[in-house]
């Protein structure tokens, strides 16, 4: 079975308006995800922050700033939008998260 053919989690395991964290891959491959949740839908981004690389948050599964209301890079503060990755404040302003395509399926997430 292919990566992209297995389910990340169930839909409902990410709380509504807070994010989920996924290690994937070994060794070199190894790389990092995020899934936001939504209502509904599901947004996927490569958890490394534009402005130095680091994962975005701190605490297991705590990506969302106070409100919930942004994606928090927990490192220098930079906010960014749940539906783009675009950072509108912090030291990467203008600058996005890298998207990772998402595919929902029978309420599972996938890496589409
Ligand atoms: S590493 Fe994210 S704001 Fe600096």
């Amino acid at each position: 079975m292919t990566e992209a053919a297995t389910a990340l989690c169930r839909l409902a395991d990410i709380e509504d308006g807070e994010g989920k964290g996924f290690v994937l891959g070994e060794g070199s491959a190894r790389w990092e995800l995020v899934v936001i949740r939504e209502g509904d839908q599901a947004f996927g981004y490569v958890n490394a922050c534009p402005h130095v690389g680091t994962p975005l948050e701190m605490q297991p599964d705590r990506f969302m700033n106070a409100d919930g209301s942004y994606v928090l890079c927990h490192t220098h503060g930079a906010l960014f939008e749940i539906e783009t990755g675009y950072c509108v404040a912090g030291p990467c302003a203008g600058q996005s998260l890298q998207p990772v395509a998402l595919r929902l399926s029978h309420g599972l997430v996938f890496l589409a």
